[in-house]
C-alpha cells in the first residue's frame, strides 16, 4: 500500500476571465478539505489573483508554460524566476498543444523541466502518443522516447518531477484511455522511471484526457495512477471537486 497522496491538476488551458476564475475557484474552496493534492495551472496573467484567491490554501497553483531560458531577449516568455515570484508550485512542461502547435521537442521539454527544477517548482511532464501513432504500434516507443530525454537531462532530480500521461487521442475528445490501456503505459513509464531513480515508486504519474467525475474513480484506483490532468472538467467547480473527491 503506497501513502503517497494522490493530485489532481486542472489545466485551465486558454480558457478564463476575472468573473469566471473567482466564480470557478470560490466553488472549489467551499468544497474543502480534500484528501488529496490539488492544484490549478492558470493562464500567465492570472497568476497573480488566483495567489491571492488561494493563499490560505489548500489549493497550489501554477502556470501551464515556462521558458528554457534563465532570463534576457525572449520576447513573449515567462522564467521559472518569474513564476516562482507568484507563489507557483508546479509548471505543465511539453503539453501535447505546445509540442504539437508550438513547435517544443524533447529536447525543448528537457530544457523547460531543468529549468524549472532550478527555481524549485516542480515540472508536470506531459507525454503522450497521437491516434496514428497508437494504431502504428508506438504507444510505448514514443511515451519512452519523451520521457528518456528528460530523465537525460535532469539526471538524479527525476524523482522530483510529476509525470503526466495525456494520449493525444484522449484530449477534449470525450474518449478516455481505458483503464487497462492507461496502466499499461502508466506501468512502462514508472518501470522506465525505476531504471533511473529509487524515488520511482513515490513518484506520481497522473493520467489526463477526458477524465470526467463518472471515470475518475476507476483509472484513479489503477495500481501506478496516481492523480489525474484535466482540462475541461477542471472548468465546472462541481466536476473539478468530483474528480478531486474521487482521488481520495
Ligand atoms: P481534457 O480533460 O479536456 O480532455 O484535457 C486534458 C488535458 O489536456 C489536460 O492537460
Amino acid at each position: 500500500m503506497s501513502v503517497k497522496r494522490k493530485l489532481v491538476v486542472g489545466n485551465w488551458k486558454m480558457h478564463g476571465s476575472h468573473a469566471a476564475n473567482a466564480e470557478l475557484l470560490q466553488g472549489v474552496l467551499s468544497a474543502q478539505p480534500f484528501g488529496c493534492d490539488v492544484a490549478v495551472c492558470v493562464p500567465f496573467p492570472y497568476l497573480s489573483e488566483v495567489a491571492v484567491t488561494l493563499a490560505k490554501g489548500p489549493l497550489a497553483w501554477g502556470a501551464q508554460d515556462v521558458s528554457a531560458h534563465e532570463q534576457g531577449a525572449y520576447t513573449g516568455e515567462v522564467s521559472a524566476a518569474m513564476l516562482a515570484e507568484f507563489g507557483c508550485r508546479y509548471v505543465l512542461v511539453g503539453h501535447s498543444e505546445r509540442r504539437a502547435y508550438h513547435g517544443e521537442t524533447d529536447q525543448i521539454v528537457a530544457d523547460k523541466a531543468k529549468a524549472a527544477l532550478a527555481r524549485g517548482l516542480t515540472p508536470v511532464v506531459c507525454v503522450g502518443e497521437t491516434l496514428a501513432q497508437r494504431e502504428a504500434g508506438e504507444t510505448a516507443s514514443v511515451v519512452k522516447r519523451q520521457l528518456s530525454a528528460v530523465v537525460h537531462a535532469l539526471t538524479h532530480c527525476i524523482g522530483e518531477i510529476v509525470v503526466a500521461y495525456e494520449p493525444v487521442w484522449a484530449i477534449g475528445t470525450g474518449r478516455t484511455a481505458s483503464p487497462e490501456q492507461a496502466q499499461e503505459v502508466h506501468a512502462l513509464l514508472r518501470a522506465q522511471l525505476a531504471a533511473a531513480t529509487p524515488q520511482a515508486a513515490q513518484m506520481r504519474l497522473l493520467y489526463g484526457g477526458s477524465v470526467k467525475p463518472d471515470n475518475a474513480a476507476i483509472l484513479f484506483g489503477q495500481p501506478d495512477i496516481d492523480g489525474g490532468l484535466i482540462g475541461g472538467a477542471a472548468l465546472k467547480a462541481a466536476d473539478f471537486v468530483a474528480i478531486a473527491r474521487a482521488a481520495g
